[in-house]
């Protein structure tokens, strides 16, 4: 039996191990009764760095030191320096805004913006959560997207938090992308990238699996969290930026600020795995990817400015999704989807960044010690 007084005691089992791999020994029964599982992992060395894989590892999951990849743990600690909740903004202003000072054109972007982004994060979540970290072989890497499966949640949160302030009908915002061809066409792009690796019997030993993995990756992280995420935010910021709808923009600056941080450990991740893999992405299926992206962002786009508003237009909308495109397709180290396109937002970056935002506009004191230490790219 386990002896809790003295669980090391048991350290004398036999080490007769493989302790290269770090894999499970195999060790005769012993007298004491120690399960056989229990008893193997005490008498397997420590783990080495190098025998850590981010996919199809066998080194032993549990054991977070040494890291193999430093910098999946630096992207922890950095997401730890984000916090907040919905509750910390004061959405006061909005409600009046929402009611008194926005067009029927605005409150159309908004409310869709909202229905569009309320679905968009679970998705998000369930992707992370249920279908990516169950395949990860390093516990550095699981132990971020644990991280980030919180924030998800918490992406929820703040938009139903949004939702209630105003007092929209919860019900109906939620259902608009089941009911809505332009919204839901973006939803079921990425529904069936998420149901094509979340079936129970994915190997991953599989040259055709491994590679539907990979491009499942590749769209979550580039393109839905990257620019979908990344662009979806503008038209409430170009909001903000006429002193309209202020918590709600202070709201997305936060949940921008993680989703950068999700595309670019998604982005580190994915290269790491073609470093580690004998994986060729085909690049007609990545430029399909990208073509498929664009054109269900264009309806999204023609949808939700289908009357203009000020200051913020379709065509600004689309090629701002074509620069930041191509600004993802670098950080793969692959080809841009879109040559020459050209940032049509300039403002964007610097609107989305919370302390430039807290001096401009003086809407709320925030200790937020680390912000600058936070790199956006
Ligand atoms: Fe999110
Ligand atoms: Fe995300």
């Amino acid at each position: 039996m386990f002896n809790w007084d003295d669980p090391l005691g048991q350290q004398r089992l036999s080490a007769a191990t493989s302790a290269r791999a770090g894999g499970i020994a195999q060790v005769a029964p012993d007298a004491d009764g120690l399960p056989a599982a229990v008893r193997a992992v005490q008498a397997t060395a420590a783990v080495r760095a190098e025998d850590k894989r981010v996919i199809n590892g066998q080194a032993d999951i549990n054991q977070l030191a040494p890291f193999r990849y430093p910098w999946a743990w630096k992207y922890f600690l950095n997401a730890n320096k984000n916090h907040w909740t919905p509750l910390d903004i004061n959405m006061a202003q909005d409600i009046q805004d929402y009611h008194h000072r926005l067009t029927p054109a605005e409150r159309h972007v908004y409310e869709n913006v909202l229905a569009y982004l309320t679905t968009s994060d679970i998705l998000a979540m369930r992707n992370i959560g249920l279908a990516v970290m169950e395949k990860m072989s390093a516990p550095e890497l699981q132990i971020y997207q644990a991280r980030q499966v919180y924030e998800e949640a918490l992406h929820t949160w703040t938009y139903q938090h949004c939702i209630e302030s105003i007092g929209l009908e919860q019900g109906e915002i939620y259902n608009r992308y089941r009911v809505v061809p332009e919204i839901h066409g973006k939803i079921e792009i990425a529904n069936r990238r998420l149901d094509s690796i979340l079936r129970p019997d994915v190997d991953l030993g599989r040259p055709e699996e491994l590679e539907n993995f990979v491009m499942a990756y590749v769209f979550f992280a580039a393109v839905f969290e990257g620019c979908w995420f990344y662009n979806g935010f503008s038209p409430i910021f170009s909001l903000q930026r006429r002193g309209l709808m202020k918590g709600t923009a202070e709201q997305l600056q936060y949940i921008m600020r993680d989703e950068v941080m999700h595309c670019g450990f998604g982005i580190r991740t994915v290269k790491q795995i073609l470093l580690e893999n004998d994986v060729n992405l085909d690049p007609r299926a990545l430029r399909d990817m990208w073509l498929e992206a664009e054109a269900a962002e264009a309806d999204y786009a023609g949808f939700i400015l289908r009357e203009p508003i000020l200051g913020y237009s379709v065509e600004d909308h689309n090629a701002q999704f074509h620069y930041i495109a191509n600004r993802r397709a670098r950080q793969l180290g692959m080809e841009e989807p879109f040559p020459g396109a050209q940032c049509r937002l300039p403002w964007l970056d610097e609107q989305s960044n919370i302390r430039k935002e807290k001096n401009f506009f003086e809407t709320r004191v925030t200790e937020y010690q680390t912000g600058g230490a936070l790199k956006w790219d």
